[in-house]
């Protein structure tokens, strides 16, 4: 093992081993493009911001900096990394086909927080696809990943940047709370801008089908392709593939998703008790635990707010907390789908 300490072009990263031999690093924050370029093309695995949440990135053809991606993680190698690209332009050097309808889509929104899966070339490592035959592939739409993405002209591998079944980051900060000490550097890109990670859209037969909802509405999708979308994804109880886990997405503290939330204020004591709504507030309980999640009831200001409000919460040692379900339209599908997995249960 290197030691990256002595390495001027690494500077500030050290690696040392601890009593067990784990691997400790020093996390540095920052908005060095060169920076987080220099520790990927040695292999490291840097946190980078996206309009949606923070990934944990590695050069995606090199396949010990992706094993790292997982091990970083505690994440199963069987659920596949989405890589991300600098442009449509580059796409052909990964994928064997693109159907029109996948073209019209990336048309209307790369970048962007939309997924695709597509059939992979050989050049993309079975360890990121899982060794499945088709790669999910984004143009991801924020300045300083798209200047590092044209910098480094390999694609990046990132799923969202938290511990394997916690809720994704939105902030540098959320990142540095879960991965302190575990890779060599944050790149900052303030908060993100969405808040909810990518719409994963698929193809059979060349017709799409929404296989994670996200950051796009699904009418937005449907506006583009003129038909309406099959998902195939929104029955969490049962995992449809790799990484559609039931338990997605959630806080330490247990998590209720109510239609009204006053139906659980018996069950515990006030001051424990923590809630995340819309825009209603609760005189009951303290108002200081409550999150009105967009006092304007916009869906999108909500989004962006929602994982945010989730690590807050989360750090109060409360008992539960409960949230009030969105309207169960555009962004607000989007969210009820991850809260209901953060409502699951880890049986
Ligand atoms: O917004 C996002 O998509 C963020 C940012 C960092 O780009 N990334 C993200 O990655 O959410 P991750 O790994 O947390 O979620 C990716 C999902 C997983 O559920 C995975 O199973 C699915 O995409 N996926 C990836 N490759 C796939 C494939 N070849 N076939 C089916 N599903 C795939
Ligand atoms: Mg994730």
């Amino acid at each position: 093992m290197p030691n990256y300490s002595t390495n001027p072009d690494l500077a500030g990263f050290c690696v040392s081993f601890g009593p067990k031999n784990e691997r400790t690093v020093i996390t540095a924050i920052g908005q060095d493009i060169e920076k987080a370029a220099g520790h990927l093309l040695a292999g490291e695995v840097v946190a980078i911001p996206t309009e949606t949440v923070y990934g944990l990135a590695a050069n995606a053809l090199n396949e010990t900096a992706v094993t790292r991606i997982f091990t970083t993680k505690q994440r199963p190698q069987t659920n596949p990394l989405i890589i991300h690209l600098p442009g449509i332009e580059t796409i052909d050097r990964y994928v064997t086909d693109i159907p029109p309808v996948a073209q019209q889509l990336a048309a209307a929104f790369w970048p962007g927080p939309l997924t695709m899966i597509l059939p992979k070339k050989s050049i993309v490592p079975d360890l990121v696809t899982a060794g499945l035959p088709e790669v999910a592939v984004r143009v991801p739409d924020h300045p300083l990943t798209l200047n590092l993405l044209q910098q480094l002209d390999t694609p990046l591998a990132a799923p969202s940047a938290n511990p394997f079944g916690y809720i994704s980051p939105t902030t540098p900060a959320h990142v540095q709370n879960q991965l302190d000490g575990k890779i060599p550097y944050i790149l900052d890109g303030g908060p993100c801008r969405q808040g909810l990670e990518s719409t994963i859209v698929g193809f059979r037969d060349g017709h799409p089908i929404v296989f994670r909802l996200g950051a796009i509405p699904l009418e937005q999708l449907e506006e583009v392709v003129g038909t309406t979308l099959r998902v195939q994804n929104l029955e969490h109880k049962t995992p449809v593939g790799p990484g559609m886990l039931p338990f997605h997405y959630s806080p330490h503290t247990s998590l209720l998703l109510l239609e009204r939330v006053e139906a659980a204020f018996a069950d515990y004591s006030t001051d424990k008790i923590g809630i995340i709504s819309l825009s209603r507030s609760f005189e009951q309980i303290p108002a200081a635990h409550q999150v009105q999640l967009s006092p304007t009831e916009d869906l999108s200001e909500a989004g962006q707010r929602l994982y945010f409000a989730m690590h807050q919460l989360d750090a109060m040692g409360l008992d539960v907390i409960l949230v009030e379900k969105l309207p169960d339209t555009g962004l607000g599908k989007t969210m009820n789908d991850r809260l209901a997995r953060a409502a699951a249960k880890r049986e």
